[in-house]
């Protein structure tokens, strides 16, 4: 695929805040992710910058007057659509899908729902609830369950015997009861074997495939955050054009905007199915989403200016 990148996105914004931080397990890497967004911005030299560190679900923190935000919150308030709905209401552009698209996304189930309806490829799935805890497993062991509405692979689990599914149900349910109230659900999906691989869409155009080659082949918490075995290759196997489709159709099903990360594993037959969709993807200088773009000839600055020209609110 060709890619062709305009020089300079027009748009109107003079004062620009990035907010970072927020409440959520991934602040950490969301203030790594807002500091590298903000100095790449700067280095546009037509911005007017304003780091902005979020400590509470709102935006008291906000300074009056600016013109648009660029969301590098991670997780949480700042992806599930709570941010989104506060800038709505003060009619301040931001990057990101609008906050009905950011709900889809950070509900794994909704997201199911969503990909099944046109249909792009997730792992067969069900839900359990501990009114409905299911009989075991209906896809066989290994198989995964889930806390829904979660992100960083804190409540994944991997179930290996019939006698871990009940308490592995249970738990997720549990992470999913203490943050969302009602009687809490957990995703349960069959084991996809096989590579994992990320494809960023950025509106109309689709990076590179990167694949995420963890040692084991699970990505779980220790993998993105620990451990310095993963490798991120760029593979040029055939299923790569079929993968960017299938993503830029996810991006297009979920009414996503600005620049979203697809998660997909892939079986040794080729068979690819979507894990997730990140609608706030990392944007450290490690993130897969600046390397794939990299790789696709366009800078970090030039791509923060691409998803800022991208900023709405509805
Ligand atoms: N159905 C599955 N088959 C195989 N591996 C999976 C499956 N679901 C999740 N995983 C592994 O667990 C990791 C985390 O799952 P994911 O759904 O992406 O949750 P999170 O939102 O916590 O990142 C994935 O990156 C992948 O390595
Ligand atoms: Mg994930």
């Amino acid at each position: 695929m060709d890619f062709f990148w305009y020089n300079s996105v027009m748009n109107n914004f003079k004062k620009v805040a990035v907010l970072m931080g927020g409440t959520s397990n991934e602040r950490e890497v969301s203030l790594v992710s807002g500091h590298n967004v903000a100095e790449a911005l700067v280095s546009l030299g037509k911005y007017e910058v304003i780091p902005v560190v979020l400590d509470a679900d709102d935006l008291s923190a906000l300074p009056a007057g600016v013109d648009a935000c660029y969301i590098t919150l991670h997780g949480g308030w700042g992806e599930d659509g709570g941010v989104q709905s506060a800038l709505d209401a003060r009619s301040i552009p931001y990057t990101g899908p609008g906050a009905a698209a950011s709900r889809v996304a950070m509900d794994k189930i909704a997201t199911k729902k969503c990909l099944d309806a046109v249909g792009v490829p997730t792992a067969p799935w069900a839900v359990a609830t501990p009114s409905k805890p299911l009989d075991g497993s209906p896809f066989g062991y290994p198989c995964v369950v889930k806390a829904p509405r979660d992100g960083s692979s804190v409540g994944v689990y991997l179930v290996k015997t019939p006698e871990a599914f009940a308490s592995a149900v249970a738990d997720a349910a549990r992470i999913d009861r203490e943050k969302f109230g009602g009687e809490g659900e957990a995703l349960v999906e069959a084991f996809i074997p096989g590579r994992e691989t990320t494809v960023g869409v950025l509106g109309d155009e689709v990076l590179p495939v990167v694949e995420i080659c963890a040692p084991g082949g699970w990505y779980g918490y220790e993998e993105k955050y620990n451990s310095n075995e993963t490798r991120y290759p760029f593979p040029e196997d055939g299923f790569c054009p079929e993968m960017q489709r299938l993503a830029k159709a996810a991006f297009d099903a979920t009414g996503c905007r600005g620049v979203t990360r697809v998660d997909f594993r892939v079986t040794p037959e080729g068979q690819m199915y979507v894990l997730e969709l990140n609608t706030s993807p990392g944007m450290t200088s490690h993130s897969l989403v600046p390397k794939a773009a990299q790789k696709a000839g366009l800078s970090l600055p030039s791509l923060c200016d691409r998803v800022l020209g991208s900023a709405a609110h509805d």
